[in-house]
């Protein structure tokens, strides 16, 4: 009751900001609006696809928890990567054969899961999520599939903010040369370019080559146009090796330039 005393002398002067600023508070609310429609339809989905596959699946089995999420995505949107993206994963892993391995996007953890059946016994994966509750039900869906923590971590944070903190998990073993044998972007277009930069700046990329899968659900558009004209400029570290089924493979790499291309 206070509070409406206290404010109606005010009035005046709200509805005059208001007149002054009313498109950029329109569509400052609208973009408010949209954002958290998408944040509560996400949440959602992520619920109902963990629901599913947790329920459906035999627990322990990686392959019956892929089967899983398939027979979802027949029925329900999903935005896992699916089957056909998951057989251009699964032939760039047995090819490349990396120990250390950093995706972008857990979302339920199909691509996680795909992704540590496929590393060899010293392979580790890291995955990160911005939306903490995907990334617990991801988490979950991970160790469900028979994972251990020994073999994976979540992150929960933006890509961004993940970077800057993965150097200690990425000392060198004896043997092997520091950095990610391989990347899989499957967060925001928007950012693949920003994070690649990032992660390349970093020192993270293992200079003896890395492979960079990165996902397009956009269909080649804007954003992913200038991402390889960007790398086409950087031959000297970058080639774009294969683009299959809406994956394009990049590989990096900084040193004996003249076998890129591994
Ligand atoms: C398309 S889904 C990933 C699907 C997953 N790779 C799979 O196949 O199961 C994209 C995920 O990236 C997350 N995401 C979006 N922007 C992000 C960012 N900047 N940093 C980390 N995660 C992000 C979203 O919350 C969402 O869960």
């Amino acid at each position: 009751m206070w509070l409406m005393v206290v404010s109606v002398p005010l009035l005046p002067a709200i509805v005059m900001v208001f007149n002054r600023y009313r498109v950029k508070i329109t569509t400052l609310c609208h973009r408010a609006l949209a954002w958290a429609l998408r944040l509560a339809r996400g949440r959602a989905c992520v619920r109902s696809t963990h629901a599913f596959v947790f329920s459906k699946c035999t627990h322990g089995n990686a392959d019956s928890v892929l089967e899983t999420f398939d027979l979802y995505a027949d029925t329900h949107p999903s935005l896992s990567i699916g089957p056909q993206r998951g057989e251009v994963l699964d032939g760039v892993l047995r090819r490349v054969q990396p120990r250390r391995v950093l995706e972008l996007g857990t979302h339920c953890g199909y691509s996680s899961v795909r992704l540590l059946r496929l590393l060899p016994p010293a392979g580790r994966l890291l995955t990160v999520e911005l939306d903490p509750l995907t990334a617990e039900l991801g988490e979950e869906v991970i160790l469900v599939a028979g994972f251990k923590h020994s073999q994976f971590q979540v992150l929960t944070s933006s890509s961004a903010e993940a970077i800057q903190t993965l150097r200690p998990f990425l000392e060198p073993e004896r043997g092997t040369s520091a950095g990610l044998d391989l990347v899989l972007m499957d967060h925001d277009p928007q950012l693949y370019l920003p994070d690649l930069l990032a992660l390349e700046t970093e020192g993270l990329l293992n200079p003896a080559g890395c492979s960079v899968l990165l996902v397009d659900r956009t269909q080649r558009d804007k954003a992913f146009r200038e991402i390889l004209e960007h790398l086409r400029e950087r031959q000297d570290r970058y080639c774009i090796k294969t683009q299959l089924h809406f994956m394009t493979e990049i590989f990096y790499q900084k040193e004996g330039t003249e076998s890129l291309g591994k």
